[in-house]
């Protein structure tokens, strides 16, 4: 069990107060970076690079606006609904109340006409054109339209198509990633698997050593290569991952190639760090320095990491490959942590939090470069400019790294005006398998807090886009976001069930241990119960548990037809005629909503005990006993 735990959840002032006695951020720096920033987000500005259509698009429709909001979840469904009918009856249901005319706005750009004509025609579908054009029309046109954008992310449909595509970079070295992810059956699992294992030996095999290029690398999502990567199923995936990921890296080294495992939910840190150590131990002493995987710098927990992952370096004696991120999948940890109703968040809930953990993680990679080959992917120009001034002198021992799509203006002068070299991520694969890569990018793209937004819009002046986040974070006042709820707060007034963390080793542990302890508790009828079935006697039965009958969890007493009349009979007299007592008597407001919340609390308290029922009289998994109780 790693310590990494302990830092799951820190508070969130703290870390930023950690962070900033550890950053070496002097003010003749932070204007030096200032300055930096400023004159390349001008230069990005100024120089007549072609726009590209979703650029535009995001622009029209940001996130910030009911109708890209809408857009969103209109495109994040669309893709994954199996039938017409159901796509359509979505379209109906979604896009009948957004104006989407009125975004439209004077642009020619095709891509915005696209969506938009797809969604005007909707929008008069579903009052005079109903018969005529229909949701099939806006159907094909929303798809029309993802796809699109879709090909704005990825560099091909096959490696073979991407590789001949990564021609048009001469300036970057390729990083290839097999789109897929979450895989949900074994056969899934397999074919990407099979394709990332098709593509390493690819590459291998087309690369010209003479060519003078950087051989390219790869990128590898674990959950594309099981269908339950998950902490409950540890002792299940954890193996075959080893086994699978040792056999890539096996491919991927004798090409010299590099492999980069991505960094995915937090949640899946954990189990993925335990992987991965087992394949360095595994293929320790192999020479091969170019494997690595992503951290994120959301996570509260980054800093930390760095040094576990310092100490496996030096106990393997291998450099490893670090590419730092911001994280992906910011909004995902923010809702899921607030759904399961967890202690806290794992990640920043300031976006200049982020920025200040990325710069100090930073820092802590470029002073090991014994150990790592710091590999920093940004968008952002303020990032850039500070990672340029604290590697000064390292030259050749880091490198910056961007998504296809992304980025391709600013780096363009970073790589001109700099002795430093870069990596693009290159997704590759079918439009089927793009959806979760896409929401991620169009979330990115749409945020009004992301500088990539920001650099777009021509109204907002460069000084406030690339205004120093570590000065910002230090002068917050509160350091988490009053704007985003806690957990426990999800609902106002009314507190949010507590949940537990199950995929926390160290929580999971206690709970398992608790149900346990109730493995062998008998259970009996209460007195009241049995008074009430005492005359006359109802039905006698053991309880037993589904999935393993010689376990016996106590007696019950079935009331028979007869019991019942006298039940209900004393059920109606406790309502209405026992005036100290009677239900119906009892005010609602304060009595019974009291009543009801002890019983709540009492729910939770006894919880583990309830859980431990769930699990052995009505055989649920312990996830399921969990929600029961919630
Ligand atoms: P910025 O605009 O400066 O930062 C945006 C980021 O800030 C968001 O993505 C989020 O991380 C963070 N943020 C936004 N709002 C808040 C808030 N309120 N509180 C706290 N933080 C906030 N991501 C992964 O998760 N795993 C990977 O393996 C991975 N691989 C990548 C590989 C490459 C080569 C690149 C370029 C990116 C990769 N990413 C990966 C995506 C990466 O996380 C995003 O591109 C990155 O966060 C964008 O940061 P930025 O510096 O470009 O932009
Ligand atoms: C993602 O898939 C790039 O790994 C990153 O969003």
């Amino acid at each position: 069990m790693s310590s990494l735990s302990n830092y799951l959840y820190d508070d969130e002032p703290q870390c930023v107060d950690t962070m900033l006695a550890e950053i070496d951020w002097k003010k003749e720096r932070a204007q030096q970076v200032f300055e930096k920033a400023k004159s390349l987000v001008s230069s990005v500005r100024a120089s007549k690079r072609k726009i590209g259509e979703l650029e535009v698009f995001m622009q029209q429709y940001s996130l910030s606006t009911r109708e890209g909001l809408a857009l969103m979840c209109l495109a994040e469904a669309l893709l994954r609904v199996p039938d017409k009918k159901t796509a359509n009856d979505l379209i109906r249901d979604k896009v009948a109340a957004h104006d989407w005319l009125a975004n439209i706005g004077e642009t020619k750009d095709l891509m915005v006409k696209a969506a938009g004509y797809g969604l005007m025609i909707s929008d008069r579908t579903l009052t005079s054109m109903v018969s005529r054009l229909g949701e099939p029309v806006i159907r094909e046109a929303m798809v029309q339209a993802m796809r699109m954008m879709g090909s704005q992310f990825v560099l091909g449909r096959t490696i073979e198509e991407a590789v001949k595509r990564a021609k048009e970079y001469p300036k970057y070295r390729m990083s290839y990633d097999m789109l897929g992810e979450g895989a949900r059956t074994m056969a899934d699992a397999e074919r990407y698997f099979q394709a990332y294992k098709d593509a390493i030996d690819y590459l291998g095999r087309s690369y010209n050593e003479n060519s003078g290029a950087r051989r390219p690398g790869i990128s590898v999502k674990l959950s594309a290569l099981h269908p339950r990567y998950e902490y409950a199923q540890e002792e299940r995936c954890i193996p075959v991952l080893t086994e699978k990921l040792l056999e890539l890296c096996i491919l991927a080294s004798g090409y010299d190639m590099a492999l980069t495992v991505d960094a995915e939910e937090s949640e899946r840190l954990e189990i993925s760090l335990q992987i991965i150590e087992n394949v360095l131990r595994r293929s320790q002493g192999d020479g091969w320095d170019g494997f690595g995987l992503a951290i994120q710098a959301y996570q509260k927990r980054c800093l930390y990491l760095i040094d576990c992952l310092a100490g496996m370096a030096d106990q393997y004696k291998r450099r490893l490959q670090v590419r730092l991120v911001k994280g992906a999948y910011w909004d995902s940890e923010i809702k899921h942590a607030q759904v399961e109703g967890l202690k806290g968040f794992p990640v920043y809930t300031r976006k200049v939090n982020t920025d200040l953990s990325y710069l100090t993680c930073a820092q802590k990679l470029l002073s090991r470069c014994d150990v790592f080959f710091p590999m920093f992917a940004t968008h952002n120009a303020h990032t850039i400019c500070a990672i340029l001034e604290m590697a000064e002198g390292k030259e050749g021992l880091f490198e910056f790294q961007r998504l296809h799509g992304m980025g391709e203006g600013l780096y363009d002068i970073v790589l001109n005006d700099n002795n430093v070299q870069a990596t693009v991520y290159a997704p590759v694969g079918p439009h089927s398998d793009l959806l979760a890569y896409l929401v991620r990018r169009l979330l990115e793209n749409g945020a009004n807090s992301s500088f990539v937004n920001k650099i777009m819009d021509e109204d907002l002046p460069i000084e406030d886009i690339v205004k120093d986040p570590i000065e910002a974070a230090r002068a917050h006042n509160t350091k988490m976001h009053g704007g985003i709820p806690l957990p426990q707060d999800i609902f106002g007034s009314r507190k949010n069930s507590e949940g537990i963390d199950l995929n926390d080793a160290p929580t999971a542990e206690k709970l398992l241990s608790a149900i346990h302890g109730f493995k062998n508790k008998k259970y009996e009828a209460s007195p009241l119960h049995k008074a009430a079935c005492a005359k006359p006697a109802g039905s006698k039965r053991k309880v037993v548990s589904p999935f393993d009958r010689d376990h016996v969890l106590g007696e019950v007493n079935y009331a028979s037809s007869t019991m019942i009349d006298s039940i209900i009979a004393r059920a109606k007299s406790d309502f209405t005629n026992d005036l100290s007592h009677a239900w119906s008597s009892i005010h609602h407001s304060e009595l019974r909503a009291r009543a009801l919340e002890k019983f709540a609390d009492l729910l939770e308290a006894h919880h583990e005990e309830l859980m431990a029922l769930c699990v052995y009289e009505a055989g649920k998994t312990v996830r399921d006993a969990h929600l029961e109780i919630r």
